[in-house]
């Protein structure tokens, strides 16, 4: 694994962001696993100030997003489809029919997780997926004690996620209780994997998941087993390394 320590968000977010663009020059037509949350926020408006400066165009990029809340519509603001239209595709040339985000509304939930899946390895697997991590370990939603051979299947949110995530609702009664994420197995598949953390109260997860043992009580922990990770990470969750 390659660890960068960034000084500060701003530059975790110019690096991850040059490691994207790269992925895009060499290779137009790319295949890339994108995340939500906080973290990659200033990564996506590298991304923008990028493409705007004419440098990376996604025309003929595929995107598959990690999870989506079970229950909300896409129009809803709090679900992830509507997070990545804001803080991303409606900036970039991105053609709306190569996006792909699971359907929180889907009737069948076991038909929509195993589509997502046959359309991922359609189109070859995904050639870099990028990664936050919560404070409990889970990558995607992929809470502490999932099954490491996982794919695409609906998750109970752990109690720790709920209250993290409550900072964007009403509050937290208001947090769906499930959603649909890509498996560790999904994840693993990936060819390059692209871990973000960012402050002080990720210190200590990002260095279970680095250094310690391999568990599905730590979910992020099977990365040290993949051959082509890169993780970056500011001074402050760097605090343990
Ligand atoms: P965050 O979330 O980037 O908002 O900290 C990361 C995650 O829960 O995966």
């Amino acid at each position: 694994m390659k660890v960068i320590i960034a000084r500060d968000y701003k530059e975790l977010s110019k690096k991850a962001s040059s490691i994207l663009a790269s992925q895009l020059i060499l290779k137009p037509e790319s295949v890339l696993g994108l995340a939500t949350g906080s973290t990659p926020i200033g990564t996506y408006e590298e991304l923008i100030k990028l493409h705007k400066q004419g440098v990376i165009s996604f025309s003929s990029v595929t995107t598959f997003n990690l999870d989506e809340y079970y229950g909300l519509d896409s129009n809803n603001p709090n679900s992830y489809s509507y997070f990545m239209r804001d803080k991303l595709f409606n900036h970039i040339d991105i053609d709306n029919n190569r996006v792909h985000i699971p359907n929180g509304l889907t009737k069948d939930i076991q038909k929509e997780c195993q589509a997502y899946e046959k359309k991922i390895i359609g189109k070859g697997g995904i050639d870099i997926q990028l990664l936050g991590i919560g404070r409990n370990g889970h990558i995607g939603f992929n809470e502490p004690d999932i099954k490491f051979e996982a794919i695409t299947h609906l998750v109970n949110l752990d109690t720790d996620t709920i209250y993290a995530n409550a900072r964007f609702f009403k509050d937290v009664k208001g947090v769906p209780k499930k959603a649909i994420s890509m498996g560790i197995k999904t994840i693993m598949n990936s060819k390059k994997i692209l871990l973000l953390a960012s402050g002080e109260e990720k210190a200590q997860i990002v260095y279970d998941t680095l250094y310690g043992k391999i568990t599905p009580e730590t979910p992020a922990s099977v990365l040290q087993l993949h051959p082509n990770l890169i993780v970056i990470v500011d001074k402050q969750a760097a605090k343990y390394l």
